[in-house]
């Protein structure tokens, strides 16, 4: 199983550390930004979600939800909380400023393909893979990125990409490689040049190419 870009983020019911919660309803109007975890108390993960909780203002600043998942207890998860806190040097700070996904079942880790077989368990069971989603305000998958057990996440990346996703939703724009905010963006191929030079007043600059064709349009990020 899994889930494909544009399909609608299952509706899932799950227990977190915040209690129950059913995904569409806890998004809200939100973004929301879910990834999985292959277990607590383990070094990679526990730098990730520090870095995930220094970060929080940012996703806060974009509208974007949180959450995490691992397939350790509710009660595992706030011990290891702790943990995460004291890593981050916020000793003094119980609880982390998103939920962590109890999936003791692994029925998430199934139903949206996130299980590696290539990594193990003590018992033999396969991890969970570090798989990051984004999701629309209209709870459909805008982004998957899977990355091994082995290898921790880059979350200015996420971040990053995040920024791409706002941007391209709202406008008829595509942002070029190793873009950041603010920086140069692309014309959308399929768009004309008579609209495109009403649609970014700020100016297009197309760059000649010995094909002669007009595809390479740089305008400042609108
Ligand atoms: C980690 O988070 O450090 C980790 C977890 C499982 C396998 C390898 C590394």
């Amino acid at each position: 199983m899994g889930i494909n870009l544009g399909d609608t983020f299952p509706n899932f019911e799950a227990d977190t550390t915040v209690g129950k919660i059913r995904f569409h309803e806890w998004l809200g109007d939100s973004w929301g930004l879910l990834c999985s975890h292959p277990a607590d108390y383990t070094p990679v993960c526990t730098t990730e979600l520090g870095r995930m909780a220094k970060m929080a203002s940012e996703f806060e600043k974009r509208n974007v939800k949180m959450i995490a998942l691992s397939v350790d207890s509710v009660k595992d998860h706030h011990g290891w909380s702790k943990d995460i806190n004291h890593y981050i040097g916020e000793p003094q700070v119980q609880n982390l400023p998103f939920p962590i996904i109890a999936d003791e079942k692994r029925e998430l880790a199934v139903q949206l393909g996130m299980l590696d077989p290539a990594e193990k368990n003590s018992q033999g069971l396969p991890l969970t893979a570090r798989a990051v989603f984004v999701i629309g305000p209209d709870k459909t998958l805008k982004l998957s990125i899977l990355y091994p057990a082995t290898t921790g996440r880059n979350f200015d990346e996420i971040l990053r990409v995040i920024d791409s996703l706002q941007l391209t939703a709202c406008k008829k724009v595509a942002t070029p490689v190793n873009w950041k905010a603010g920086g140069e963006c692309m014309v959308l191929p399929n768009i004309p040049e008579d609209e495109a030079s009403k649609l970014f007043p700020k100016g297009i600059r197309t760059m000649d190419l010995p094909s002669t064709k007009a595809y390479l349009r740089f305008t400042p990020q609108p």
